[in-house]
């Protein structure tokens, strides 16, 4: 049996921290998506989390902490540059990967030496980490699946193996956290969030990004964040990425549309402002597309056999939706010559 309440009803806190606790999982929403939570200090309950995820051992957790000094307490070394990005970015949707402290359960960092910190910037997440303490959460979906940003669609995937879902209603970012490599010389972003490189560079300096970022990792290649190396975000139904001019690829998406409707298949059009004469999803502007990108591939799976998604500047927080897009796309991309 799985609960859904509303974080700030009253009781519902308490009970997540109760849960928590007792060596349980939760759910519970932050501005990014929503994460599926354990104690960090309880190694049985981290595994836990791994195993209602079917999340391969291989790929770290990170843990949410409400503050400096509590993230301090988990890494081995607290750098300035650590100090000045989260001085600047938190609360906020910058994960930091620093040297881990002795003592945190290894299940966390996945047998790497390193572990992962960010201070969420939701109400709810944070009161829970001061309730309880430290909490290790992944994304709260099944491993591989698009990350849920709505407690329906959390239920959806985790409905039935955990306790508890603390509703927040729809997320406001929409897409998960920059993740931030400051162990070596120049920080590197494995996973492009909404704190961008140019935001990262203008508080630390030169920044580097990780290859696995807008392309399948080289053949042979050691992934730095293990998380890059799995299919992700995938939707039952087929995602296919167009690129390139405006125009050009509003034509594409058209004739592509057109011959898969022909062959009886169902296409979506996914992009910013109208696609006038086909069905659609769509939003205003890239920020929004950001925000509902999940919920679209989530609510369409069932409906529409292919997703047919427009390519945007990368530049920004477009670098972090094309990621994305690409990956639930498993890299299949139309790049279209607009001459
Ligand atoms: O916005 C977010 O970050 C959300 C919310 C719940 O906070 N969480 C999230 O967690 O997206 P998850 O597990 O879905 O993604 C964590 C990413 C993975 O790509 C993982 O490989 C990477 O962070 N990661 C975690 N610990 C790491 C470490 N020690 N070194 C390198 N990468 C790490
Ligand atoms: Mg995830």
């Amino acid at each position: 049996m799985t609960s859904v309440r509303a974080w700030d009803e009253p009781g519902a806190l308490e009970e997540a921290a109760r849960l928590l606790r007792a060596g349980d999982v939760v759910a519970f929403p932050t501005e990014t998506v929503y994460g599926l939570g354990a104690l960090c200090s309880l190694e049985s309950a981290v595994r836990r989390v791994f195993e209602v995820k079917g999340r391969p051992a291989d790929n770290p957790l990170i843990v949410h902490v409400d503050g400096v000094p509590c993230a301090r307490s988990l890494a081995r070394e607290w750098t300035p540059v650590a100090q000045a990005l989260a001085g600047a970015f938190w609360p906020g949707p910058l994960t930091l990967v620093l040297p881990r402290a002795p003592g945190l359960p290894s299940a966390i960092s996945a047998g790497l030496d390193t572990v992962a910190l960010r201070m969420p910037a939701h109400p709810c997440a944070l009161a829970l980490v001061s309730r309880a303490g430290p909490v290790a959460a992944p994304s709260a979906n099944l491993s591989g699946r698009p990350s849920p940003t709505r407690a329906e669609h959390v239920f959806a995937d985790l409905g039935g193996r955990i306790p508890l879902i603390l509703d927040g209603g729809p997320c406001e970012k929409g897409l998960e956290s920059t993740v931030l490599d400051i162990t070596g010389e120049v920080p590197v972003i494995l996973r492009p969030g909404h704190v961008t490189a140019a935001d990262i560079a203008a508080v630390a300096g030169d920044v580097g990004l990780s290859p696995g970022v807008l392309g399948p990792l080289p053949e042979g290649s050691k992934a730095v964040s293990p998380g890059v190396m799995h299919r992700h975000y995938a939707p039952l139904s087929r995602v296919t990425v167009f690129l390139g001019e405006e125009e050009a690829v509003r034509a594409s998406m058209a004739g592509e549309y057109e011959k898969l409707e022909e062959a009886g298949f169902r296409p979506l059009m996914v992009g910013i402002g109208a696609f006038l004469g086909y069905e659609s999803r769509t939003a205003a502007d890239m920020e929004a597309l950001a925000r509902d990108f999940y919920a679209i591939l989530l609510e369409s799976e069932k409906e529409y056999t292919h997703l047919l998604v427009q390519g945007v500047d990368g530049q920004g927080v477009g670098l972090a939706l094309m990621n994305r897009a690409l990956r639930a796309a498993d890299y299949s991309v139309k790049v279209v010559d607009g001459t």
